[in-house]
This record gives structure tokens, C-alpha cells and sequence, in this order.
């Protein structure tokens, strides 16, 4: 499984032999080094609707046919404009051709850029060739993070830019609570609001827990 990171919370994974996107905000995004033209994904995964995530869904989806797998108010808002999709919702999961995908639950709010109502914001477990990974999408810490953990986790994408989500304190006791073997900051220096250190989250990481932490430039791949 290849991840690589998009900058802010996006990502592309290849996952057996089958292309997706998560959260693919490009356009406008400070930090990315790829455009959305380089992509052509068969799904693309949201976690919520704001514009730092929904980004280019819409174009991505409509040149490549991707289907957009999110919660039914995404699903339905992205059909009305001519995209395909498979709505879910807050702890359902499905296996799909590239893996499993479950959508957990994210404390935070959901609305379209055009104030649209999104339905809830979510996080998302996927698994594929063996291994699980959770990205939290937009959340503060909650304890329940600790049964996403009990699933047992390869990866854990985590944001820690604080303002909008858990800053770096709080995403240290939810590596605590999640327990995965490797850890990724996400979510942060994309604006002001959310200026982080992540060499010093890293330090703290693999000096309190047992979990390994690697800081991801942006259009950098992790192979797990
Ligand atoms: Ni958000
Ligand atoms: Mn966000």
C-alpha cells in the first residue's frame, strides 16, 4: 500500500492496484505539491464537506468517473451535480475493490462551501492489503478513539494544527488512546490559525508512547 501525503489532511493511497483519493483539496492549497489534473482516482473518500477537504472532488470526480464514498448528505448534494457515489454513514462499513472502508465518528461540523448542510463529519477506517488505517478527518480528541485503537492500527493520520481541531497536546493523548505502530501529523501550517511544530509532536510521540512518528512533507509517500 502506498499513501502519499497531499498536504493539509489529503491524501492519495494505491491500495491493490486501485487508485484513491481522501479528502483532496489541491487547488488553493498552500502546501501541495500536486495538482488535481495528476489524478485519476476510481474513489474518492471525504470525511465533510468544508473547502479545505471537499477541494476538487467535484472536478476530479467528473474527468475520471471516481465515485465519491461519504455520508448520504455528500453523496446526495454530489449526485445533484452529476457524480456518482456510495453513501454511508457514522460506523457502517463496506468492502469495496480496494478494501474496507468504515466511517467513525469526528467532533466537529459539516457544511459545503456553499453553506449546504453536510450530515456529520466523520473519520474513516481503511483497510486494505492487511493493514488498517484511520484517518481522523477534522476532530477534537474523544475518548471512544480508544475502540477505534482495539481495532488494531497500522497508521494513524492525526491533525494537530489546533483552532479547527485537536492541537498537538491533545493529538499526543489520542496516539495514546489509539495506540498505532506509526503516526502521522496532519493538518497543520496549510494557514496561520494552525502553525505547528511537527519535528517537536514527533519528539513527544516516541518519547511518551510507544508509537513511531514520521513527519510527511507534502508530495512525500510513505510505503507501508
Ligand atoms: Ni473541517
Ligand atoms: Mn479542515
Amino acid at each position: 500500500m502506498i499513501l502519499k501525503y497531499l498536504g493539509h489532511a489529503g491524501f492519495a493511497l494505491k491500495a491493490d492496484n486501485h487508485h484513491v483519493l481522501i479528502d483532496p483539496f489541491l487547488s488553493g492549497n498552500p502546501l501541495a505539491q500536486d495538482k488535481a489534473e495528476d489524478f485519476a482516482p476510481s474513489y474518492i473518500i471525504l470525511t465533510h464537506a468544508h473547502g479545505d477537504h471537499y477541494g476538487d472532488t467535484e472536478a476530479i470526480a467528473k474527468r475520471s468517473n471516481a465515485k465519491v464514498i461519504s455520508n448520504f448528505e455528500i453523496v446526495s448534494y454530489l449526485e445533484k451535480l452529476g457524480v456518482e457515489g456510495h453513501p454511508m454513514n457514522t460506523g457502517g462499513s463496506f468492502d469495496f475493490p480496494f478494501g474496507k472502508v468504515k466511517f467513525t465518528p469526528a467532533w466537529h461540523s459539516n457544511s459545503f462551501p456553499d453553506g449546504s448542510y453536510g450530515g456529520m463529519p466523520m473519520g474513516v477506517v481503511i483497510e486494505a492489503e492487511g493493514k488498517r488505517l484511520y484517518h481522523a478527518g477534522d476532530t477534537a480528541l474523544f475518548g471512544d478513539m480508544a475502540l477505534i485503537g482495539e481495532m488494531g492500527l497500522e497508521l494513524a493520520l492525526l491533525p494537530i494544527g489546533d483552532n479547527f481541531t485537536m492541537g498537538p497536546q491533545d493529538a499526543l493523548a489520542a496516539v495514546k488512546l489509539l495506540k498505532p505502530k506509526l503516526v502521522v501529523p496532519i493538518h497543520y501550517n496549510t494557514f496561520d490559525v494552525i502553525k505547528q511544530d511537527p519535528a517537536e509532536f514527533k519528539s513527544q510521540v516516541e518519547s511518551q508512547t510507544g508509537s513511531r512518528c514520521v513527519v510527511l512533507a507534502p508530495g512525500q509517500q510513505l510505503d507501508l
